[in-house]
């Protein structure tokens, strides 16, 4: 698989080891920052906050928004088309709970970020 651009959002390499699935290296998002990966054929929005990476799906569950392009702050993501935001510690949507994205864990080993799909 190879880099490809996707809007301002990047998807990095992805190399799979077993379960899990190397989709960046940490630099690659910064504190603060989310970014676009792909993780095998899933897009994910990847997230550095808290002190942590957060994997959760890329589409927006309102029109499908790319939220690897979204803005940052904290923990809550806001998709970039119509302002829906979510908590990426936990996929819930921050003014439904009930509304929630797919979640992924995470781990890193040697620099790299792998997220289990
Ligand atoms: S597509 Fe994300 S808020 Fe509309």
């Amino acid at each position: 698989m190879t880099d490809a651009a996707s809007g301002s959002g990047r998807v990095a390499r992805a190399v799979v080891e077993g379960r899990f699935v190397t989709v960046a290296r940490v630099e690659d998002v910064p504190p603060g920052t989310v970014t676009t990966v792909a993780a095998g054929d899933r897009r994910l929005a990847l997230a550095h906050c808290d002190g942590a990476l957060h994997a959760v799906q890329a589409d927006c569950l309102h029109l499908e928004g790319p939220l690897g392009e979204g803005r940052l702050e904290g923990c809550v993501l806001t998709c970039p088309w119509h302002g829906w935001q979510y908590d990426v510690r936990t996929g819930e949507n921050e003014f439904d709970r009930a509304i929630r994205l797919e979640t992924y864990e995470v781990r890193v080993e040697d620099g790299h970020v792998l997220v289990r799909v």
